[in-house]
């Protein structure tokens, strides 16, 4: 007999297809309030559920009796209650490496974006407002040559690295749980204390994963720290960061600007007062969403699937 997997978000047909072979999806592009509780009674029976983003709890997993495998379409898996799918002999896993480039192209492109005042200058060209003369109130900020702080020199963060060194002459200071000796050697990276990345760094780029220890990370203290014409970047979790203090810190301009893929709130509240502040480039958390790497990354999260329901060991596990 065929297992069954739910399904929670987007996912190509052809993946689905090749599913099928093995497994009987059930597929909600998205959920909604109004499929909510069927999502929730698909539960019952489902030895599968793959998507991202969706708390994988307690509370979640009283519905779920049969669940064998949770499978996330992201890097990232603060979603998941370890814990609690340990409990439950449940295999968890994940998509890394797959989106590793990507990720960083975006993030590095959020660096440029930011220091250069690109989205600014569009809607100032597309609203018909180019003057002859640009002047210094648009100017930006050089990127190259620079100082990069890199808080969490993971597979993206060292990705980062590599562009930021050998493509723009920067200097790299990295602050980690551990020392990441292949980026010191390949991308002459400096590890150092948060402190001192802090306020030697021109561009401080937040890549840490979402856990207890890294939760508001940076806050109030560590945004003083940095230097008045720093930028700020965060391609982690919102919750890395106290946005309070991000935007006091932003609106008070002791920090210079900040180019931001993730928020405390997602999506963010067409109130937050980021969305309103020249400096600061918003992206909608789309690290990695291309057309190949989100295919990749789908592909990737249904072979852990399936290899977790048939027995075998699925590539990316979550060691819990
Ligand atoms: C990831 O893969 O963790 C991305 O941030 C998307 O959630």
């Amino acid at each position: 007999m065929k297992s069954k997997v739910v399904i929670y978000k987007p996912v190509p047909l052809e993946i689905r297809k090749k599913m099928e072979k093995t497994c009987d999806i059930v597929y909600f592009e998205q959920l909604n309030d109004t499929n909510h509780s069927q999502f929730i009674n698909e539960l019952a029976d489902t030895q599968g559920l793959m998507g991202s983003g969706l708390p994988i709890n307690e509370e979640l997993l009283n519905h779920a009796p049969n669940l064998k495998v949770v499978s996330n379409i992201s890097v990232g898996y603060n979603n998941m209650d370890l814990a609690a799918i340990k409990k439950r002999n449940i295999i968890a896993t994940n998509t890394p490496d797959v989106l590793t480039e990507t990720t960083a192209d975006t993030i590095f492109g959020l660096i440029l974006t930011t220091a250069r005042r690109m989205t600014e200058l569009d809607q100032l060209v597309k609203s018909g407002q180019w003057n002859e003369l640009i002047g210094e109130e648009l100017f930006g900020l050089d990127v190259h040559h620079k100082k990069l702080g890199i808080i969490g020199m993971g597979r993206i963060g060292s990705a980062i690295a590599k562009r930021a060194h050998l493509g723009f002459g920067m200097d790299i200071l990295y602050n980690n749980r551990s020392r990441n000796e292949e980026a010191e050697q390949a991308y002459e990276a400096t590890y150092c204390s948060l402190e001192d990345l802090l306020q030697q760094s021109d561009f401080v780029c937040l890549m840490t994963p979402l856990s207890a220890e890294t939760e508001h990370l940076i806050g109030e203290k560590e945004l003083r720290l940095m230097k008045k014409t720093a930028i700020f970047i965060n391609g982690s979790r919102g919750k890395t960061v106290d946005e309070e203090a991000l935007i006091r810190a932003l609106e008070k301009k002791t920090i210079w600007g900040a180019g931001l893929d993730v928020y405390q709130k997602e999506p963010v509240d067409k109130e937050n007062p980021l969305l309103k502040m020249p400096h600061v480039v918003t992206f909608p958390h789309i690290g990695s969403a291309t057309y190949e790497t989100r295919f990749a990354m789908a592909e990737l999260a249904a072979e852990n699937m399936v290899k977790g329901l048939t027995g075998e060991k699925p590539p990316s596990l979550i060691k819990y």
